[in-house]
């Protein structure tokens, strides 16, 4: 047989192969924003550049709107291949249902138990004993970011922590600055109350409430100080009419306002924008008062599928999604921290560099998706959403906060 009908033979064999292999999926999550999307073509070319096919089913809005949507196709018996969640409890009526692929072998044969760190995450990833997300990173919504073109135009020094930047505030806005930006949904607002609760009421109060569930610790002086500070917050965001977190943090970038309280994806939105950490903007978590972070984030799941195939190719995508390279590369994008602790992430910057300091310091703490139920959640949401546009007193606020928490779940 001569070589060039050798060559053909071989390379038709490999085509079959890749062919045969050449697996679609289907895959959902809610990021849409410049930065976002930049993380998710990292996993997207890492899943392309095994032979397979990610087709991507970005979901416009935020993680409320997305939720719902992704839930009801899966119960619906429509689902995709593989979704973003926060990890915690968002999927934990799917997994009782059955809907969800078990991935325990795929943890077992990849070590996830001794990579994953804190290990909190994997837990929030087990039901039953039983693992059903990959977890893909860490993002903590305790931060504040301050935009150095505003603090600059104001002739002030960058505020170090919360405090200093109640205090300049008044400077901010006789130089035609808004002092905070934030996008008018319940979710950013909640955010916003958490993280100065974190700061102003501190680290005990915040777990009292935040993990123990406690509706005493919410009616305390602590929580009182931090309703009365977030009321003063809601003066210095009265004039901030963006809808989205991203438009929010685009007029920090842009000098328009001087600050947004952000979960740490806001740096895949100055990165992109080219800006750089100290020079242009700085980032403050726990508001530069308590440095401890919450460890949310994300993570996929994959609805059950009766196509062997396609069941082999989730499995073969998680591994994929949590491999050394895709984590370094999708979180140095996302501006979030990667969940495992042996890869090099000196190229992260300086915002990441303290992240990853506190997590290695052991300062971190359960996120809402974790502690509360959905259902919850949306509640406290709701309620920020109120307050945040409204003449809601402090108190009132404090007593409906109070009542939630009561019947928390
Ligand atoms: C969070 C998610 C982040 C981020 C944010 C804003 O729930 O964990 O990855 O993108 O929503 O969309």
């Amino acid at each position: 047989m001569s070589n060039i009908l050798k060559s053909l033979l071989v390379g038709t064999a490999l085509t079959a192969v890749t062919a045969a292999h050449a697996t679609e999926l289907e895959v959902t999550h809610w990021w849409t924003s410049g930065g976002e999307a930049a993380a998710v073509s990292k996993f997207a070319e890492a899943w392309n550049a095994t032979g397979n096919t990610w087709v991507d089913g970005a979901i416009a809005g935020s993680g409320d709107t997305a939720r719902p949507i992704i839930i009801s196709r899966i119960l619906g018996g429509d689902p995709m291949a593989a979704t973003q969640l926060n990890h915690g409890r968002q999927a934990q009526e799917l997994i009782e249902e059955g809907l969800l692929l078990d991935l325990t072998d795929v943890a077992e044969a990849g070590g996830w138990a001794d990579l994953v760190n804190p290990s909190s995450l994997l837990d929030a990833c087990t039901f039953e004993g039983k693992i059903y997300c990959v977890p893909v990173n860490i993002h903590s919504a305790q931060w504040i970011w301050l935009s150095h073109d505003a603090y600059e135009k104001a002739g002030l020094e960058v505020p170090s922590d919360w405090n200093e930047f109640a205090a300049s505030a008044a400077a901010l806005q006789d130089a035609g600055t808004l002092p905070l930006a934030m996008g008018q949904q319940g979710w950013q607002q909640n955010i916003a109350f958490d993280a100065i609760t974190l700061a102003v009421a501190g680290l005990d109060a915040w777990k009292e409430v935040r993990i123990n569930k406690n509706a005493d610790a919410v009616r305390g002086p602590e929580f009182t100080a931090a309703f009365e500070a977030a009321a003063k917050a809601r003066a210095l965001a009265a004039e901030s009419n963006v809808q989205d977190w991203n438009q929010a943090t685009n007029m920090v970038i842009t000098g328009q306002a001087g600050a947004q309280i952000m979960g740490d994806w806001a740096q895949g939105e100055f990165s992109l924008a080219g800006q750089v950490e100290g020079t242009d903007y700085s980032c403050l978590p726990g508001l530069g008062l308590n440095p401890v972070l919450d460890t949310g984030g994300d993570a996929f799941y994959f609805p059950v599928n009766g196509d062997a195939d396609i069941t082999a190719a989730q499995k073969e995508l998680a591994a994929v999604l949590i491999s050394p390279d895709v984590q370094v590369s999708f979180n140095l994008a996302k501006g979030s921290l990667p969940v495992r602790g042996d890869i090099d992430m000196s190229s992260a910057n300086g915002c990441m560099q303290k992240g990853l300091q506190i997590l290695a310091d052991g300062g971190v703490l359960p996120s809402t998706d974790i502690s509360f139920s959905q259902d919850t959640t949306l509640q406290l949401e709701d309620l920020q959403a109120q307050f945040w546009t409204s003449d809601m007193s402090a108190a009132d606020a404090q007593e409906a906060y109070a009542d939630i928490i009561e019947d928390a779940d």
